[in-house]
């Protein structure tokens, strides 16, 4: 049985990666999903290989005219939103003492406030039409301790968690459920720039750090995007009502909480 007929999804980040296979994922289930991308080519030829069940919207999740226009293009289309991924997010590392303060900034604006903000504007939505509706939030094991190198791509996604609680308790008075989940290492372009940087920085060729940190997954390798579409169903179904301000880690035993 399909779980997520009749819901209509807006997923950030969506035209390629984790955000895109849960776009495949959510339609298979019977969903209309708007992948929503600042690279609005890629989400173009996204939806193509999609059908008719999927759009493809413009949306920097750092501007606030941006997200509105989004969301009301979304609305316009599906007539509403009932389920919110917050997937759009960038990666960058360095040394402690070589953190440049711009790059912070852009990666505090699309990793967290981007999701606060799209959050709040979609929470919007779903309280003035009376929609009981889900949030999910993409954290990462990256926001469950410091690593090294990491410092403010780690932080961003400590915040992540942070606010998947407090916005969980305050908006289930609403009937809105917000979660998270928690990624480990996930194959992909995200991954592909991941490893370019430890090649830099720790002196490895290329493909070498992806290659040791799949070997070091208790499961046994890296994960697929696919790995993590089975937790994104069962968080936006009726069946994960109960479920309230919670992150789940989907990474093959990479963290235990
Ligand atoms: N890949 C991993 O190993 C991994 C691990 C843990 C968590 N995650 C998280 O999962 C999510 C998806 O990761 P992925 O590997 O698919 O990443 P990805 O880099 O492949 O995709 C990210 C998407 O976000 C889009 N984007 C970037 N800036 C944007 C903006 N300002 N507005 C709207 N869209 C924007 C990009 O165009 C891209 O399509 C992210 O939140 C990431 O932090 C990934």
């Amino acid at each position: 049985m399909k779980r997520l007929v009749g819901k209509c999804a807006l997923i950030t980040g969506a035209a390629r990666g984790i955000g895109l296979a849960f776009a495949e994922a959510y339609i298979k289930e019977g969903a209309r999903v708007a992948i929503a991308d600042i690279d609005i080519e890629r989400a173009r030829r996204s939806v193509s290989d999609l059908g008719p069940a999927a759009i493809a919207v413009e949306m920097d999740v750092t501007q606030q005219v941006s997200i509105d226009r989004a969301i009301s293009q979304v609305v316009d289309t599906f007539g509403q939103i009932d389920i919110l991924i917050n997937n759009a997010a960038i990666f960058t590392a360095g040394p402690i003492v070589d953190i440049d303060r711009a790059d912070y900034q852009r990666v505090f604006e699309i990793n967290f406030s981007g999701t606060l903000f799209t959050l709040q504007a979609v929470a919007r939505h779903m309280i003035d039409q009376g929609i009981k509706g889900s949030i999910i939030n993409m954290a990462s094991q990256a926001g469950r301790r410091g690593e090294s190198l990491v410092a403010v791509y780690c932080a961003t996604k400590a915040a992540v968690i942070s606010l998947t609680q407090s916005a969980g308790l305050n908006l289930i008075q609403h009937g809105i459920n917000v979660n998270a989940i928690s990624p480990g290492v996930v194959d992909g372009e995200h991954w592909d720039g991941v490893d370019a940087f430890f090649a830099k920085h720790e002196g490895k060729v290329l493909g070498q750090k992806k290659q040791e940190v799949g070997d070091a997954v208790p499961y046994g390798r890296m994960g697929q995007a696919q790995d993590l579409t089975g937790m994104a169903i069962f968080l936006a179904s009726d069946e994960a009502e109960y479920i309230v301000a919670q992150t789940y880690n989907v990474d093959g035993g990479q963290w235990t909480s």
